[in-house]
C-alpha cells in the first residue's frame, strides 16, 4: 500500500467537481483545452472531455448531423451570456437556462452543448432530440463517460430547467451509475457518502467508486501498490475516488 496526501484546496479541482449556485468554481481553475471537432476550433472542451467527446460523436456516426455549439467558457463570457440572456429574454428564462457567473460547469471544460446540425441553431437552448445521429449520441453518451446534466425530474435539485443539449463529463463509471441509481450530480455526492458503489464497464472492468471527505487543511488515502485510481475533488470539501480493479 502507499499513501496519497491531499490538501482541502484540491477538492476544488478534478473531473467530478460539484458546479452550481451553492457551490461556486474556485478562481485557480486553469484547463488544458482542446477542439472536440476541427471544424469547430473555436468551441474548446478540457483535452480528455474532449477526446472522449470526439469519440463518442464518431460512434455515433460522425459530426455530419450534431454541432458543437458551446463548450468552455472563460468567467467574462458567462457574464456577457448572463447578461445579454437578461436583456433579451427577462430574468426568469435567464435564472431558468443560464448559471450564474462563477456557477457555470461550462467554465470547467468538462460541459458541452450539442445542436442537431440545422441552418438556425439557438445557441442558449439548441435543438438535440431523441431520435436518428443525436439519440444514438444520447444512447452511447455514459460509455464515454457523459451525462444529460439537467433532467426535468431534477430540476428543483439542480436549480436549472430541463436541458436535453447540455452534456457533462464525469467519466465512465460515474456516468453508469449516475444513469442506473437515476441520480444528478448534485445527489451522486450523498450516494458515495453512504458507502462505495461497484459498478461493471463494457470492457468487462469492475469500478469500485467512493467518497473521501476533507474536513480539515489535508487528508490521506492508502492505495494499493499498482492501482490504477484517480482522485478528483467534489467542490463540497471532499474527494470522488475511483479505483480500478486490477486485471488478472
Ligand atoms: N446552461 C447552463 C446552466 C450554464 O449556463 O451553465
Ligand atoms: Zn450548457
Amino acid at each position: 500500500m502507499r499513501t496519497v496526501k491531499l490538501q482541502r484546496s484540491q477538492t476544488a479541482q478534478g473531473p467530478l467537481i460539484l458546479v452550481n449556485a451553492a457551490h461556486p468554481l474556485a478562481d485557480s481553475l486553469d484547463p488544458q483545452l482542446a477542439p472536440p471537432d476541427a471544424l469547430h476550433p473555436d468551441v474548446l472542451l478540457e483535452r480528455q472531455a474532449a477526446q472522449l467527446l470526439s469519440a463518442c460523436v464518431q460512434a455515433a456516426g460522425g459530426w455530419t448531423d450534431i454541432v458543437p455549439v458551446s463548450g468552455w467558457r472563460s468567467l467574462a463570457e458567462q457574464r456577457f451570456i448572463w447578461a445579454d440572456t437578461w436583456d433579451k429574454e427577462g430574468e426568469a428564462f435567464t435564472r431558468k437556462y443560464v448559471a450564474l457567473p462563477r456557477c457555470s460547469e461550462h467554465q470547467t471544460g468538462l460541459a458541452i452543448d450539442l445542436g442537431e446540425k440545422a441552418e438556425h441553431i439557438d445557441f442558449i437552448r439548441p435543438h438535440f432530440p431523441e431520435n436518428g445521429p443525436c439519440g444514438q449520441f444520447r444512447r452511447l453518451a455514459a460509455d464515454y463517460g457523459f451525462v444529460q446534466r439537467y433532467r426535468r425530474e431534477k430540476e428543483a435539485v439542480t436549480g436549472i430547467a430541463e436541458e436535453p443539449w447540455h452534456f457533462r463529463y464525469v467519466g465512465a463509471p460515474h456516468a453508469r451509475l449516475m444513469e442506473d441509481h437515476g441520480l444528478c450530480l448534485e445527489e451522486y455526492g450523498d450516494f458515495l457518502r453512504a458507502g462505495p458503489k461497484t459498478c461493471a464497464l463494457p470492457n468487462g472492468r469492475r469500478v469500485t467508486a467512493s467518497y473521501l471527505p476533507c474536513p480539515g487543511g489535508e487528508t490521506e488515502l492508502e492505495v494499493p501498490d499498482n492501482a490504477c485510481f484517480q482522485i478528483s475533488g467534489h467542490n463540497d470539501g471532499g474527494f470522488i475516488v475511483t479505483l480500478w480493479e486490477a486485471v488478472s
